[in-house]
């Protein structure tokens, strides 16, 4: 039977604290109406000061592994995707790897391709499994942007939620998996989604921190414009290379960044809005969690079904963007 690799096991966390659009009203001039009709968002969950992010990693994780029927020590390769890491250095990846006390020594890395990390690191564990050379790679993302959110900033600070998701990806069986992936970037754009201070272009000083470098800065509506065609030419290209239509599509999971984006995507798709996987209303937009966190949800609310096709679909900074079809 022909065995290829696939998702095997879908985890998620997110952190119990809920912030909604009324508490935001308290911190900038903004409205709940606002936010709901230009973004979907009603609420997000946001970590208190005292949580680690990497709990949350190491919790979807933990997910993923049980759900894959695995230990985390048959876990072979870790690949966490996110933008601000625990620490500049070393990264989120030994801190999840010491969560989950994997006892082997198994090789890790931190990946930065803004919200699209997951679709990448997918891509690349599903090369790694291909190769032969991993049998079980645990990929994580792992976002705590609300570390890095401007509170003073009405034009970002409404838009981002913490949490964390996680997928195992190993050879299965029954012609399920992988079938194809288009990834890509455009380099022209890296100013769109910035954090200015705190790497080693410009490093953290008193001045940094007074101008408030080191927190998100975006320009929205440029971002907005660039997504939707982005993740639907990818969704194209990889759907075209899996030898499929439009029509054989049963779910979009796209990265939960805008409702009106993820509504544009399926207008331009040509796909009803019943067969898109849509949470954003609840988490915001948790980057390289979201995908994995909608993934799960519907699985457990049993939308998500074994033979269906699905398309994964993400943009963010850099840009990149990209989209993988798969048969779950
Ligand atoms: O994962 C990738 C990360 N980034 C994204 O996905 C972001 C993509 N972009 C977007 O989602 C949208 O561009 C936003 C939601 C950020 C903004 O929506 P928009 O429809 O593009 O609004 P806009 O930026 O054109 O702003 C319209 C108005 C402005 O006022 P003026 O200049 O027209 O008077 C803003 O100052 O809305 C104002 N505004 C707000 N008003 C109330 C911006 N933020 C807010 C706010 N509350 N929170």
């Amino acid at each position: 039977m022909k065995m290829r690799p696939g998702i095997a096991g879908v985890g998620c966390a997110v952190p119990e604290r809920v912030l909604t659009n009324a508490d935001l009203e308290k911190l900038v001039e903004t409205s709940d109406e606002w936010i709901t009709a230009r973004t979907g968002i009603r609420e997000r969950r946001i970590l208190r000061a005292d949580e680690d992010p990497a709990d949350l990693g190491i919790a979807a994780a933990r997910q993923a592994i049980e759900h894959a029927g695995l230990f985390p020590a048959d876990i072979d390769f870790l690949i966490t995707a996110t933008n601000v890491s625990e620490m500049l250095v070393p990264g989120s990846s030994p801190f999840i790897c010491e969560g989950l006390k994997i006892k082997k020594e198994i090789p890790f890395f931190d990946l930065i391709a803004g919200c699209t990390g997951f679709v990448y690191a997918l891509k690349i564990a599903a090369d790694l499994v291909s190769s032969g050379s991993y049998g079980n790679v645990l990929v994580v993302g792992l976002e705590a942007l609300s570390r890095f959110t401007d509170w003073q900033d009405r034009s970002t600070c409404v838009l981002f939620g913490d949490g964390a998701g996680a997928a195992v990806v190993r050879k299965i069986s029954g012609d399920r998996g992988i079938l194809a992936s288009c990834l890509a970037a455009d380099s022209s754009k890296w100013d769109l989604l910035r954090i200015d201070a705190g790497g080693v272009k410009t490093p953290a000083s008193l001045q940094t921190v007074e101008q408030r470098q080191h927190y998100l800065k975006m320009a929205g509506s440029e971002v907005f414009k660039s997504a939707v065609q982005m993740m639907a030419e990818t969704t194209e290209k990889a759907l075209a290379q899996a030898q499929l239509s439009k029509y054989d599509i049963d779910w979009v999971v796209p990265h939960q960044a805008n409702r009106r984006i993820i509504t544009a995507l399926a207008k331009r798709l040509d796909i009803p809005m019943e067969k898109v996987i849509v949470n954003i209303e609840r988490y915001a937009n948790t980057s390289t969690a979201s995908i994995p966190l909608a993934l799960r949800e519907a699985l457990d609310d049993g939308r998500l079904q074994p033979g269906e096709i699905v398309v994964l679909s993400a943009f963010g900074a850099g840009v990149t963007y990209g989209s993988i079809v798969l048969r779950w």
